[in-house]
């Protein structure tokens, strides 16, 4: 009645495929690494699975049923069945997609450059050492990393031009199996090198001392990051699920699926770690200087990293158009713009704010403010903060404000999944991220 027909995905594994595909990217291969061996390692990898459990699920499931209830995109959902302020909180939502994928994108840039690094054999015979210098040359370089952040951002925009689930669902179909059984492969390798036994200890051993307050929000912020929670991106993915699909399993088995991808990670990079004498807190080039070393280790090294960076950079690609998709839903729904004209202005916009981001990595240190660089601020300031932001106000949307009978209606009934999520997203999860934000931002301690 009056409402636009909506393009959805297909079918269940369709969903599934999509929704995986938005989760698992980057954050699993590149930044849990990096930031479990900034924050202790087991004492990071144990909070961070706590925050999965108790809030991972019940916040996806808030976020499904918001969009497809609404059937709108963010900004419009809470617009549609909350207040003016509610809608704010749609814009925060979308302000945080625009730093979001301006930085994602630069990451997504290096996975492409080492895909042509790995064809002209680049990393042959080099040690680890030399691995590290070829790293950090290339982000310091300027136009170059800028050269591939663009061409990241303008593939993330095709496929959102060529209409999104047709070309994504099926990919991601195809991909993200092959990807894990790449990532399989690479862990029982890892496992065999010498280093293996302390890298383990390193990302198994939970040293309770090591769980500060800084741990404690940087494992809430990337639980949030890791399975694309807190800015809308399950809101629009959610709108796009069919009607008799049921939530929860597709938010078990997603989660599932992307805390496996990021354990296995883990499973390569640290043994890799402990062999090569690079250091685990070494920060956002961990994951690329890292692998390097495995596949000069590996037979057939040569073509697995080719494989290997194919595939994570189509992997960050499923995930960079679910933040572009948040925006353009916005820009198309309430805005009026069609579909092709908000790509393209968005990914411009999107890539002009990225720019700073990615030259602030320069080795002369300029754009360096309080001691961290813009890139580094960006990810803090979305993947630690405003994701848990984000994913606050949704707990308390659905648990207090939305009506029951939508809710009753997105659940099909199931009395227990609603006595769940009406305790979690009512108490659990607002609680949980108030005190760890108040904390971790020092205001109290
Ligand atoms: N979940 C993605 C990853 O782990 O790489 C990143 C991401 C996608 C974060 C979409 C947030 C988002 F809305
Ligand atoms: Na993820």
């Amino acid at each position: 009645m009056g409402e636009i027909k909506r393009e959805g995905f297909a079918n269940k594994i369709g969903a599934i495929a999509a929704i995986a595909g938005s989760a698992i990217g980057l954050g699993n291969i590149w930044r849990f690494p990096y930031m479990a061996g900034s924050n202790g390692g087991g004492a990071f990898l144990f909070v961070y699975l706590i925050c999965i459990a108790i809030l991972g699920f019940s916040v996806m499931m808030a976020e499904f049923i918001l969009g497809r209830a609404a059937q709108r995109n963010v900004v419009g959902a809470y617009g549609k069945f909350g207040n003016k302020n509610w809608k704010i909180v749609g814009y925060i939502a979308n302000i945080t997609g625009f730093v979001l994928l301006s930085f994602y994108g630069i990451i997504g840039g290096w996975a492409l450059k080492y895909i042509y690094l790995s064809i002209t054999n680049s990393f042959s015979g080099k040690t680890s050492t030399q691995l590290g210098a070829i790293f950090s040359s290339f982000i310091g370089k300027g136009m170059q990393p800028l050269f591939w952040y663009i061409l990241f951002m303008a593939l993330t925009a095709i496929i959102i031009l060529s209409g999104v689930q047709k070309g994504i669902e099926k990919a991601s179909e195809i991909m993200m199996p092959l990807l894990f059984g790449i990532i399989i492969i690479l862990a029982v390798r890892a496992l065999f090198l010498p280093g293996a036994k302390e890298g383990l200890k390193f990302l198994f051993a939970v040293d309770f001392s090591k769980i500060t307050g800084k741990v404690i929000l940087s494992a809430l912020g990337h639980s949030f990051f890791t399975l694309s929670l807190g800015m809308g991106t399950m809101v629009i993915y959610g709108s796009y699920i069919k009607e008799k699909t049921k939530l929860e399993n597709v938010a078990l088995q997603v989660i599932i699926a992307d805390t496996l991808v990021a354990i296995l990670a883990g499973i390569v990079i640290f043994p890799a770690i402990f062999t090569f004498g690079i250091n685990p807190a070494g920060g956002p080039g961990l994951a690329f200087i890292t692998l390097p070393n495995v596949f000069l280790k590996i037979t057939g090294g040569y073509f697995i990293a080719i494989l290997f960076f194919a595939l994570l950079s189509i992997a960050a690609l499923t995930s960079s158009i679910s933040i572009l998709e948040v925006l353009v839903a916005y820009f198309v729904e309430e805005k009026n713009i069609d579909r092709k004209k908000a790509t393209i202005v968005t990914t411009i916009v999107m890539i002009m704010v990225g720019i700073p981001a990615s030259l602030s990595l320069n080795p002369s240190r300029h754009l360096i403010f309080g001691g961290k660089s813009i890139f580094d601020w960006f990810d803090f300031f979305t993947g630690t903060l405003m994701l848990p932001v984000g994913g606050l106000f949704v707990s308390i949307f659905v648990g207090w404000f939305l009506d029951k009978n939508i809710i009753k209606k997105e659940l099909k009934d199931n009395q227990l999944l609603m006595k769940f999520l009406s305790f979690t997203l009512k108490f659990i999860a607002p609680i949980t991220v108030f005190i760890v934000l108040i904390n971790g931002l020092g205001i109290i301690k």
